[in-house]
């Protein structure tokens, strides 16, 4: 099906292309027949292996990354075409349009992106507005991520309170709450990377979301957003923060600003994080570099250029227990969920379930 779709959405600009896919998943999302239909194409192809990641049970490991519902308008569309998880945002406590177009590229030979959006979104009051949960009656539904982030006029030495302020907003609505640090397109955004904002940051969201947690009885887990682009020592840096802190995950990662020689494509030098193909070695490593500091503690969710079962499989031996993608999305269509989770379905089933799985393929590694 999307096979004949993609060469009319390829045939216009990216950001127009995102634009028809999201009015129409948008218009499908608040239709009950339009959202059987998606089932029935696709999410009911997805085979089921339950897991349980920062405590919350998943269908199957296979999720949506931020990004591409940054208004939470098709949530219940990304939940019947098959995503275990949708994670929606990045969100900002105030709307803001974001960078001048174009902002978006498509590196066709390369099966990449660049992107430099900027937090384009209505802001926190219409995403809560558009945001639709599942009904309770819903058998086994998708979990729903909020990814937060400052606005672009919010000074960083203000930004605590932008996302104090969006966590407590989301807090209700949310399965888990992702805190987004890692974006390149808002500028000095990944300065509160740095041990001394960070350390202030997630001290602040701890103590926060315990609040939220007594008030709302109900403790909602809250994960950290990192960049690709992080030296060893940063990396340590950061495990021990999210560990300190009590964080429940840690996803990795976000796009990066580098440029790989091997890129070919016309659009390669311009300005914005790259994702897809080209990102899966460096994101795989910096999981694997995460996992010898946090194994065990904060599980990883492992996001970057992950096309197909192989590749989900290699993050997952990396240290990450769950995966999400975007990129791979555009390229290879909602099929590509089906047949990563058939693939992970083969390789671990000489085992009980998918932890029993990734605890003894990894031991064995070492
Ligand atoms: C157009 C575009 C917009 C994105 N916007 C966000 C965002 O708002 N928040 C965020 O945390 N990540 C954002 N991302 C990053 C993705 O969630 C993901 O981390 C990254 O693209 C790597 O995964 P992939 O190679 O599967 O695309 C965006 C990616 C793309 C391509």
């Amino acid at each position: 099906m999307y096979a004949l779709l993609k060469p009319i959405l390829f045939k216009l600009s990216p950001e127009k292309a995102h634009d028809v896919m999201m009015n129409t998943l948008a218009m499908c999302s608040k239709n009950i027949l339009f959202r059987k239909v998606l089932n029935h194409l696709y999410g009911s192809k997805v085979p089921e292996l339950p897991t349980t990641v920062m405590g919350l049970n998943f269908k199957h490991p296979v999720g949506l990354a931020a990004g591409l519902d940054k208004d939470a308008r098709a949530f219940q569309a990304f939940s019947a075409i098959g995503f275990s998880g949708v994670e929606m945002g990045t969100v900002t406590p105030l709307p803001q349009p974001g960078n001048p177009k174009p902002r978006m590229f498509r590196l066709e030979q390369d099966r990449a992106i660049i992107n430099r959006m900027g937090f384009n979104s209505g802001g926190l009051q219409s995403f809560l507005l558009n945001f639709q949960p599942h009904s309770s009656r819903v058998k086994n539904p998708s979990i729903a991520g909020i990814n937060i982030g400052k606005n672009k006029i919010t000074l960083n030495e203000d930004a605590n309170e932008d996302y104090l302020k969006a966590l407590r907003s989301v807090y209700a609505k949310a399965d888990y709450v992702t805190i987004n640090i890692s974006s390149p397109n808002t500028e000095s955004l990944r300065e509160l990377q740095g041990e001394e904002p960070l350390t202030q940051l997630l001290k602040a969201l701890s103590e926060e979301r315990d609040k939220l947690a007594i008030e709302q009885n109900i403790r909602k887990p809250i994960a950290l957003k990192i960049a690709p682009d992080l030296s060893k020592e940063e990396i340590k840096v950061i495990s021990d923060l999210v560990i300190t802190y009590h964080f429940d995950a840690l996803i990795a990662t976000n796009t990066t600003i580098t440029r790989p020689d091997s890129l070919q494509s016309h659009d390669k030098d311009e300005v914005g994080g790259l994702s897809g193909a080209v990102l899966k070695q460096t994101s795989t490593d910096v999981i694997a570099e995460f996992y010898t500091h946090l194994k065990g503690k904060v599980p990883i969710i492992g996001v970057g250029g992950i096309e197909t079962a192989d590749d989900a499989w290699q993050k997952m031996l990396a240290g990450a227990d769950y995966v999400q993608i975007y990129s791979g999305l555009i390229y290879h269509g909602p099929e590509m969920i089906r047949d990563i989770v058939k693939g992970l379905q083969i390789k671990t089933k000489k085992y009980n379930s998918l932890a029993e799985a990734l605890a003894t393929e990894r031991s064995n590694q070492t």
